[in-house]
């Protein structure tokens, strides 16, 4: 039996290279490794975005073709909409009990988020969805966490859950690993690619658009000329050849020093060797927005399973936590 992965997106939006090189990439390469389940977290996107669901549709839609055109394979993997595997809801609401609402109150993410989108008043939704999270990832007993680093303190909220969930009600769920990616920096020099930010390249993007945005990028802004002796390691331009391009990454740290390489040169390039990699994600999408009524048909086979695979792990943590009242044998033992 191989082990389950299980890691998803809010759809807000489309994906960006930050989400690509945070963990989209990981998760193809891990696909075959691992039962992996990718979840399009819309209820979570409603606790921010709960005045606008008419958005909702077209953005699971755009998460999904974004997961097919980066290259995750539908035989192997099972997308799902999280509003539509009802054992998720149950799940959070069972959990809710022994998680003290100064917990949540002191999530760092949950912080962050509040003060970015100015919020006066927490929704309770809001507030919580990090116990909705556990159940996503417990929903389906996932072993294996592949997440950004601003994810941490919600996985860890889920750990603790598990641990506390065994210890009161017995060994029912599973405790899961975190898998750490790293965070790409935005064409602004920003700590964070970011679709708030305004400083991403999407993988829907067209050629030009990579030209365009990587021309603009952030460099040394201590290098005027071209023979000005650069300082690679302050460089926005410089961490993305190092993300994408590493072979060049010596060559370039050497004449970029030297004075010998011009920003607009190194930009080039670095616009050629992005579009390179994006080429194959844009024939997949080409592929699959033609096929639109597949993309559903993916959809709803993988959430067919994870609302199978739910309902029997809910069936246990009910029957755990004594909800089960007119079965004559227990489903764990039985
Ligand atoms: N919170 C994640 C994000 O904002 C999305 C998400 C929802 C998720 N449920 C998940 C990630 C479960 C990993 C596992 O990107």
């Amino acid at each position: 039996m191989k082990k389950r992965i299980l890691t998803g997106d809010r759809p807000t939006g489309k994906l960006h290279l930050g989400h690509y090189v945070g963990s989209l990439r990981n998760r193809v390469k891990l696909q075959y490794d691992y039962d992996t389940f990718l979840i399009i977290a819309d209820v979570q996107a409603l606790t921010t975005n709960w005045e606008h669901p008419e958005r909702l549709a077209q953005d699971v839609h755009d998460v999904a073709t974004d997961y097919l055109a980066a290259g995750i394979d539908p035989e192997a993997a099972t997308i799902f909409i999280q509003s539509m595997v009802p054992a998720i809801a149950e799940l959070t609401i069972f959990y809710s009990m022994f998680v003290p609402v100064n917990v949540l109150r002191h999530n760092p993410t949950i912080k962050t988020e509040a003060k970015q989108k100015g919020y006066s008043e927490l929704m309770y939704g809001f507030l919580g969805y990090p116990i909705s999270q556990a159940a996503d990832i417990t929903f389906c007993k996932a072993h294996l966490v592949p997440v950004g680093k601003d994810q941490a303190p919600h996985l860890e909220l889920t750990r603790k859950i598990v641990r506390r969930f065994n210890e009161l009600y017995g060994e029912v769920l599973v405790e899961p690993e975190g898998m750490y990616e790293k965070l790409l920096v935005g064409l602004d020099g920003n700590a964070k690619m970011s679709k708030s930010l305004d400083n991403a390249i999407y993988l829907a993007d067209p050629p030009e658009e990579v030209i365009r945005k990587v021309n603009k990028a952030v460099t040394d802004p201590a290098r005027i000329h071209k023979s000005d002796p650069g300082h690679p390691h302050v460089c926005t331009v410089f961490k993305y050849h190092s993300e994408f391009n590493e072979q060049f990454v010596p060559e370039l740290e050497r004449a970029c020093k030297k004075g010998e390489i011009g920003c607009v040169e190194c930009k080039t390039r670095l616009a050629t060797r992005l579009n390179e990699m994006l080429d194959p994600i844009r024939e997949r999408r080409t592929y699959y927005e033609a096929r639109q009524d597949l993309v559903d048909d993916i959809l709803q086979a993988g959430t067919a399973r994870a609302v199978e695979i739910g309902e029997k792990t809910l069936a246990e943590v009910k029957d755990a936590m004594k909800c089960n009242y007119f079965a004559r044998e227990s489903v764990r033992s039985g």
